[in-house]
């Protein structure tokens, strides 16, 4: 068991919420009759709700259709677009000229786009995605850094109903090329680079390479001029986005689309396989990103600035950068850079340059910052946040309590988040006017959210812990895995015979219903609330030409919660010296093959992996051997012992 999960299992402290605010849910009264209204009539109340938050084109019929469960659909017979639903509507209702987006660039350089201008520049945006021949249906990969244009593009493919699926900046050319081939792109949108400590981060060329072989189904590659760094044109094939857009008008009439159209695919890793394109589609993602915006937020667009600082290349820079704010005719703020340039200051520097009220990160940066020291966030007045959020992997209650007196001053409620990429959306959160704060717990499920922790027969467990289970379909859940409908079956319903959507976290609840999240039960990895799978990590190992056998283990990391360790078997005997040279080219690969963040912290050689007689590596005993920690898993079914002697000494 990991020290974090530990301390949190030791954790008795409680935090009322603050009093004298008018929350959008304001009391935990409030927050339990909207419970209630939901097992009495979910349907009914999901109805009200997705009539009263989205604008229809066309009101739905039916709310949920399980006819072919696990295959749900939502508000059936609606139309909308989400674009006209995140930008049209706040204009006609006068907002025009209120911040849609507040951007800052590493070098300081700052931009505020209106909701009129952000409008202007997603219609010539989908107007040059249609001069293009995209349609709706359409797959469109955005390959950008964190600037007004990417969201530019998710918006501008909203509008005619082209299918986005942003991958992350960082991942490496044969990453881009695997989601490129597995979504058949006929266009990729990209930056010629962006601004990364100090220096320039070149994305086009990594197009050029992912290009180069294969991804025949990809057209044009549009590309924003933004860092200023020389790159290639191919003739024909590329395309300079500003001239493209300077071309096309400033009016695209929105697509009213069906209320299950897919909206974007995003690449999660599994503990199987490449990672899955999870598919979420219109009304129902729309729906919950708005509505946890409103909720979990407490989000006043009139007067609140948001800034989630996750890249648009995660769901949570989707959801939370992006649509929730937009959603709600708010203002989100967009920083690209690194949080600790050109000091550790930067986030609390950003925080009140911008008048920012609601500040939601990473454990992983908040642990990184605690050891920065207090002294960069008591530099700037902080005195306008007023909500802390937290997600991505379980915060241990010393980040927690630091968050909660440093930055918050005491003052600012903390809202630990859990969901997933494939929840579209929070599932455990509290309501900051409303739910108790106990440090490292995420507290109670939304409204209309209904967990269960079970055990691996799905009885309910009343205490110790389970697997985490979501036993009711909702809106923004997932609607598949791309291209491979019996990937999603197995993943997620296969285990309770599809009762329940099994989530992959283990969790406890407490005496007052209080929700612990304990971490992944499967090989996935958390490596700075990013997600890993093991297997992939070691498929990257093996293609490397002197390795023999990989496994790929955490182990518990002070800043990044968990390290990448790897155990290394190699094709023929090497000495020291060659070892060390050999780990680094492998580290080297590895990113070549995924990206940096799946680097290994750790590559230990040995002459064989421990395994049972009928070859299952035993990844307990080398979890414990990778945290230096005592064996507590049986070796007895080991086929060679002496094995653990030798790994032990590996490192
Ligand atoms: O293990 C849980 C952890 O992150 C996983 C989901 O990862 P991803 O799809 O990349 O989405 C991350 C952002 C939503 C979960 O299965 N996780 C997420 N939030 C929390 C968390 N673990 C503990 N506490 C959280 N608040």
């Amino acid at each position: 068991m990991s020290e974090t999960i530990e301390s949190i299992l030791d954790e008795h402290r409680s935090f009322k919420p603050p009093q004298g605010h008018q929350g959008n849910i304001a009391s935990l009264q409030a927050y339990h009759s909207l419970c209630e209204a939901f097992s009495n009539d979910s349907d009914a109340t999901w109805k009200d709700l997705a009539t009263e938050h989205l604008n229809w084109k066309s009101p739905f019929s039916n709310v949920l259709n399980q006819q072919n469960a696990p295959f749900f659909r939502w508000f059936e017979g609606g139309t909308l677009n989400l674009s006209e639903n995140c930008l049209d509507r706040h204009i006609d209702a006068g907002l025009g000229e209120r911040n849609a987006i507040i951007w800052e660039s590493e070098a300081g350089e700052v931009r505020h786009i209106s909701y009129s201008e952000l409008l202007a520049n997603v219609c010539r945006a989908a107007n040059a995605m249609l001069t293009l021949g995209i349609r709706a249906g359409d797959r469109v990969v955005i390959y950008m850094p964190m600037i007004p244009e990417a969201a530019i593009t998710m918006l501008a493919c909203t509008r005619i109903g082209a299918i986005h699926s942003v991958v992350f900046g960082a991942f490496s050319p044969q990453a881009l090329k695997d989601r490129i081939e597995d979504t058949q792109a006929r266009l990729v949108i990209t930056a010629d680079g962006g601004g990364r400590r100090g220096g320039v981060h070149a994305l086009k060329p990594n197009v050029d390479a992912a290009l180069s072989e294969g991804c025949q189904s990809v057209e044009h590659v549009l590309i924003v001029r933004h860092a200023g760094n020389d790159i290639e044109m191919k003739a024909q094939r590329d395309l300079n986005w500003h001239e493209a857009l300077h071309a096309e008008s400033e009016h695209c009439e929105p697509l009213a689309v069906d209320s299950e159209h897919p909206l974007f695919i995003l690449y999660t890793s599994g503990s199987t396989g490449k990672p899955k394109g999870i598919l979420h589609s219109t009304a129902g993602y729309l729906l919950w990103a708005r509505l946890t915006m409103l909720w979990t937020f407490d989000f006043k667009p009139e007067s609140d600035v948001f800034w989630c600082t996750a890249d648009v290349g995660w769901i949570t820079g989707h959801t939370y950068s992006v649509y929730g704010p937009l959603a709600c005719g708010g203002t989100t703020v967009m920083y690209e850079g690194v949080p600790t340039y050109p000091d550790p200051g930067r986030l609390w520097k950003i925080c009140a340059d911008h008048d920012v009220t609601i500040f939601y990160t990473a454990p992983t940066a908040i642990r990184a910052l605690i050891k920065a020291g207090d002294e960069w966030p008591n530099q700037h007045d902080l005195s306008g946040l007023r909500i802390l959020g937290t997600v991505g992997e379980p915060i241990n209650p010393e980040a927690w309590m630091w968050y909660h007196n440093v930055i918050g001053k005491g003052r600012c409620p903390i809202v630990d988040t859990w969901w997933q990429t494939e929840t579209g959306g929070h599932m455990i959160a509290p309501l900051p006017y409303a739910t108790p704060t106990k440090p490292g717990s995420a507290t109670l499920p939304l409204p209309g959210i209904d967990i269960a922790v079970v055990d691996e027969e799905g009885q309910e467990v009343s205490d110790g812990g389970g697997l985490l289970v979501l036993r009711k379909p909702w809106p923004s859940m997932l609607r598949g895995v791309w291209g491979d409908d019996q990937r999603y079956i197995d993943t997620y319903w296969e285990k309770f015979k599809g009762k329940y959507y099994f989530a992959g976290d283990g969790a406890r609840r407490d005496e007052d219903g209080y929700m612990w999240i304990m971490g992944r039960v499967d090989d996935v990895l958390n490596v700075s609330g990013h997600r890993l799978g093991t297997m992939e990590i070691e498929s990257a190992l093996v293609s490397h030409e002197a390795v023999a056998e990989a496994a790929v283990v955490g182990r518990p990391h002070d800043i990044k919660g968990e390290a990448v360790c790897a155990f290394v078997t190699l094709k023929g005997d090497v000495d020291d010296a060659s070892a060390q040279a050999l780990a680094t080219q492998l580290r080297a690969h590895v990113t070549k093959e995924i990206g940096a963040i799946a680097k290994p912290d750790d590559i230990r050689f040995s002459n064989s992996l421990p395994k049972t007689r009928s070859g299952k590596i035993m990844r307990r005993l080398l979890r414990d051997i990778a945290a230096g920690r005592e064996i507590t898993s049986d070796t007895s079914t080991l086929e060679d012992q002496s094995v653990v002697q030798q790994l032990q000494k590996s490192r």
